[in-house]
């Protein structure tokens, strides 16, 4: 049976993938970011899952603004980097896992959560990102990735509540699969920032170190952030957050954490990172 054997939270902020794509990974203001991730790096060499359920958001780059699913699972059997405007990142193409996904899907829809079924995806940072940092710069990924994109692009987005038991409900789909495969569940975006309007570059340490917190401590009061909540506590995009509550409802009633990291700024953003362990 597959199951679920950790979670992953980050940011995926775009500037952290060019710093490493054009070698400046180095340089002062980026190597503090990458050591924050060493940690883990060495984790995943043992801790290697077979494939990662990575829920991300798309930011306009596959879906444009005329198409906006809610929640929407790649089923392709292979995702390329999307070009975002300056080139498709130079990584490697991103391998699907289509039986797995195709369970999700079944399950998911099956449990009334209807998601676009997307047979034909480019992953932009918001996916692309975290494997860097999670696994550096190989020739090939070394797991599977099943894309779960979420909408917080265009209002309005799914709750967070919502988003919580949808990684309830991938517990449980994951739990149905009948092959032996380690399965992560990843939450990506955040933490607290805008990019945009009189408050660009806002960033709310005391709200990100509690989101933090209570990942393990008190992930009830978490699924209970309403959209408004989030936009003035952790800017616009702070929103982001959501995902990382997919992750966070998957690993089930109880997580442990085993790493966590934070780092302003990172661009505009605040940088959070966070690995847990179903408890
Ligand atoms: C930026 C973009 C993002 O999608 C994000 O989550 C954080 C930062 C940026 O453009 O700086
Ligand atoms: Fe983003």
């Amino acid at each position: 049976m597959a199951r679920i054997t950790a979670g992953i939270a980050t940011s995926h902020v775009p500037a952290i993938g060019a710093a490493l794509d054009n070698g400046r990974a180095a340089e002062p203001d980026w190597a503090p970011i990458f050591q924050g991730y060493q940690w883990t790096r060495r984790w995943l060499a043992e801790h290697r899952p077979d494939v990662v359920v990575l829920v991300y958001n798309d930011h306009a780059s596959n879906f444009s603004m005329e198409v906006v699913p809610t929640f929407a699972i790649g089923c392709a059997e292979a995702f390329a980097p999307a070009d975002e405007g300056w080139g498709p990142r130079p990584v490697p193409v991103v391998m699907g896992h289509q039986p797995l996904a195709w369970r999700l899907t079944e399950s998911l829809i099956g449990e009334e959560f209807d998601l676009t079924i997307v047979n034909r995806l480019d992953v932009d940072h918001g996916l692309t990102v975290p494997l860097s940092l999670m696994f550096g710069q190989p020739e090939a990924w070394p797991v599977r990735v099943i894309p779960l994109a979420v909408n917080v692009i265009q209002h309005p987005p799914p709750s967070g509540e919502r988003c919580y038991k949808l990684g309830e409900a991938i517990a449980r789909a994951v739990a149905s699969f009948p092959e032996d495969l380690k399965v992560q569940v990843w939450g990506t975006g955040g933490m607290s920032h805008q990019l945009t309007g009189e408050r660009a570059g806002h960033i709310n340490q005391a709200f990100d170190t509690g989101f933090l917190d209570k990942l393990t401590q008190d992930p009830e009061a978490l699924r209970r952030i309403g959209h408004k909540e989030f936009i003035v506590e952790a800017g616009s995009e702070g929103v982001e957050l959501i995902m990382w509550l997919v992750m966070r409802g998957a690993l089930g009633p109880k997580a442990r954490e085993l790493h966590r990291f934070y780092h302003v700024p990172a661009s505009n953003t605040a940088v959070g990172h966070m690995v847990l362990e179903p408890a």
